[in-house]
């Protein structure tokens, strides 16, 4: 990212930028200074632009205006946000990365922005450049490589300060660790496979100093993670598990972070239908958001115990590949009947869940992207997460509104248990359709620590999306990163 990010003070109308992107709250557009200034510039035709196109700074409008030579800016975006009061730290970063996002793909190479006079966090604002500003093109050749990129962005602000470039500094690191999980969740399933996994997670750990443990096949096998070597065993790309230690001199608390990391899951024996089976590249999300999170951890170093585990594996069809029927041991002991070899992700989490129980965390948060059910609940654009704890749950509401995600907390209904009853074996690790979220929460239960408070998360919808949106880009979001990490800045308070 050869992105340039500095504070200014002075009037941004008179800004050398080619865009200039400006807060505008809703109501009163002309007694706003920074509007009327323009509109002035502009011989009144800004505030007849807004009045036609029905601009009144309303939440998530945007008015997009030509200036045809009359300010120094090539074009000016309106933002609203609304009330004043209402600015939080979600609508800022969302509102700088549309800005950022709109302004890069109509070529601006520079971008001037024009923020409220109070309540601004740098850190956030960068933040949202940072995410704004992504486009996965790795792969475009020729005519398709993008030939625009925005490198300048001047923030106004009502007061500079000697922090301004700090926060700006850790706002764009996040940001980054963010877009580290997007780029890997972007990635082709047949270049992204569970070693490549690990070995981002081992570029991670050289760089900052993190501790990191990673078994190939035969060491999941030695470690008796049986359920997770079984979900790898029909696969030539084989399994993967990884560790990821944030270890600080004084630390408050001790989060463990699992990941499913399914490169690809085509159902295995249990194939899915063709329509929609290349969305299954991001069935690593939850994996990527670990990886992401680990590198956020690091830029921030907080006082906390941060651990980051992944289970990768691909999911798919072959002479050796596990069978319905199979009934295979865990890590933790009970044996599980396959009912659904596309069930997959289940297992492997169930002996992360497993491993990262014995780590003692005082909690543990596992992502997955683990059940179209969830989908079905929430639509895409929403997790669940379940937890057995009411004040975890509060704490888990509380990030998520922080980072401007949306998690929706479901129950761990008990009458769905009876579901993973086998005949033959300690469970089944599948239950009804019906549900099938809940039941799939209640499985993983069976492998978490009985002492331990532990959220579950399931991000089937979230991690991609099918269009921008805020801070989002089509294709892969990163979420739950964010959330994460305010979990992780809360438990250092
Ligand atoms: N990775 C899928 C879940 C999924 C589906 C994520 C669609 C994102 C979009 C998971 O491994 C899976 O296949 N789940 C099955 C479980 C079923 C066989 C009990 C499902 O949800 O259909
Ligand atoms: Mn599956
Ligand atoms: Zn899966």
């Amino acid at each position: 990212m050869a992105l340039h990010i500095q504070t200014a003070s002075g009037d941004p109308t008179s800004a050398s930028v080619d865009w200039l992107a400006v807060f505008v709250t809703e109501g009163g557009l002309e007694k706003q200074k920074v509007v009327a200034d323009l509109d002035r510039a502009l011989g009144g035709a800004l505030l007849d632009q807004a009045k036609l196109a029905e601009f009144s700074g309303k939440p998530d409008q945007c008015l997009d205006v030509p200036t045809l030579g009359r300010t120094k800016a090539k074009r000016l975006l309106l933002l609203g946000v609304g009330s004043k009061r209402g600015i939080d730290a979600a609508r800022m970063r969302n509102t700088v990365a549309h800005a950022a996002r709109t302004a890069q793909a109509g070529k601006a190479k520079s971008l001037g922005v024009a923020l409220p006079s109070e309540g601004v966090d740098l850190r956030v604002v960068a933040e949202g450049v940072g995410l704004g500003v992504y486009r996965f093109t790795k792969y475009l050749t020729g005519e398709r490589v993008p030939k625009s990129e925005l490198k300048e962005v001047k923030l106004f602000v009502a007061k500079q300060a000697q922090s301004d470039k700090s926060a700006i500094e850790l706002g764009l690191k996040i940001a980054q660790a963010i877009c580290l999980t997007r780029d890997a969740v972007n990635e082709p399933p047949n270049e992204l496979v569970p070693e490549t996994l690990a070995q981002i997670a081992r570029g991670l750990a050289k760089k900052n100093n993190l501790g990191i443990k990673v078994l190939d096949k035969k060491g999941i096998a030695a470690a008796g993670m049986k359920l997770h070597y079984a979900v790898g065993q029909g696969s030539a790309n084989e399994p993967r598990f990884v560790h990821l230690s944030y270890v600080p001199k004084k630390a408050k608390k001790k989060i463990v972070f699992v990941g499913k990391g399914l490169t690809f899951d085509s159902g295995g024996l249990c194939i899915k239908p063709a329509p929609g089976m290349g969305e299954m590249k991001s069935d690593m999300g939850g994996a990527g958001a670990v990886l992401g999170l680990m590198a956020a951890v690091a830029a921030l170093k907080p006082q906390v115990e941060v651990h980051g585990i992944i289970g990768a594996a691909e999911n798919m069809p072959d002479g050796a590949a596990y069978r319905p029927g199979d009934i295979f041991g865990s890590l933790e002991g009970k044996s599980v009947e396959i009912v659904n070899t596309d069930a997959e992700g289940r297992l492997v989490l169930a002996d992360a869940l497993t491993y990262a129980s014995r780590l003692s965390p005082d909690l543990l948060i596992d992502a997955a992207t683990l059940t179209g059910a969830c989908i079905v609940a929430l639509g895409k654009t929403c997790s669940a997460f379940y937890t057995a704890e009411d004040k975890v749950a509060r704490e888990m509401e509380a990030a998520a509104k922080d980072a401007g995600e949306q998690f929706w907390r479901m129950p761990l209904i008990e009458d769905l248990k009876d579901q993973l009853k086998s005949d033959v074996a300690d469970l089944k690790h599948v239950g009804d359709r019906w549900g099938g979220s809940i039941s799939a929460a209640l499985f993983l239960r069976e492998f978490v620590g009985k002492e331990i408070d532990w959220v579950h998360c399931d991000i089937a919808g979230p991690v991609l999306y099918d269009a921008a949106k805020g801070a989002y880009p089509k294709g892969a979001t990163g979420h739950p990163v964010l959330t994460f990490l305010k979990v992780v800045e809360h438990a250092a308070r």
